[in-house]
């Protein structure tokens, strides 16, 4: 194939969206767990907002992953790659309402740095499409984690 992006270039492109792809997956299960389990005064507002936050992950997921295949590479999509490639790490037990929203803040900030690191390779190689969802991703984030930290302030 050839679509203008060497080889290698998209190799090293393909390594930094499954880095993603891997933190993605971990932040939307950790939302997804806290969803089911978050308990305490806050349960109706945080219920639903972790509800609207995984369902917006899930769909990311395919982007990122599909995007991985349009470079002509496997997308990773095992537990034990996840866990390999995952900057963020997954939560023990059952954490307080108040620890759920700090975990997810950390989270949040974790992928937006990991999309962020890719920026330097997918300009070199001129990959728009790649910087385009890099963007998109990057505007969620920030913008999830500014909402959940808000939750913490008085
Ligand atoms: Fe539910």
């Amino acid at each position: 194939m050839d679509m203008g992006i060497n080889k290698k270039d998209r190799e090293k492109i393909t390594q930094g969206l499954s880095r993603l792809l891997a933190d993605s997956y971990t932040l939307y299960m950790m939302t997804h767990n806290f969803h089911w389990n978050v308990k305490g005064p806050m349960f109706n507002t945080l219920h639903t907002m972790f509800m609207q936050q995984y369902t917006e992950q899930w769909n990311a997921l395919d982007l990122i992953a599909e995007r991985i295949r349009a470079l002509d590479f496997p997308a990773p999509a095992t537990y034990k790659e996840f866990v390999k490639l995952a900057s963020i790490k997954e939560v023990d037990g059952v954490p307080k309402a108040i620890d759920m929203i700090r975990h997810l803040v950390s989270a949040q900030e974790a992928t937006a740095r990991t999309a962020r690191e890719l920026f330097p390779v997918v300009d070199k190689a001129n990959d728009q499409p790649t910087a385009d969802l890099l963007t998109q991703r990057l505007e969620v984030h920030e913008k999830t984690a500014w909402m959940l930290r808000s939750l913490l302030e008085d």
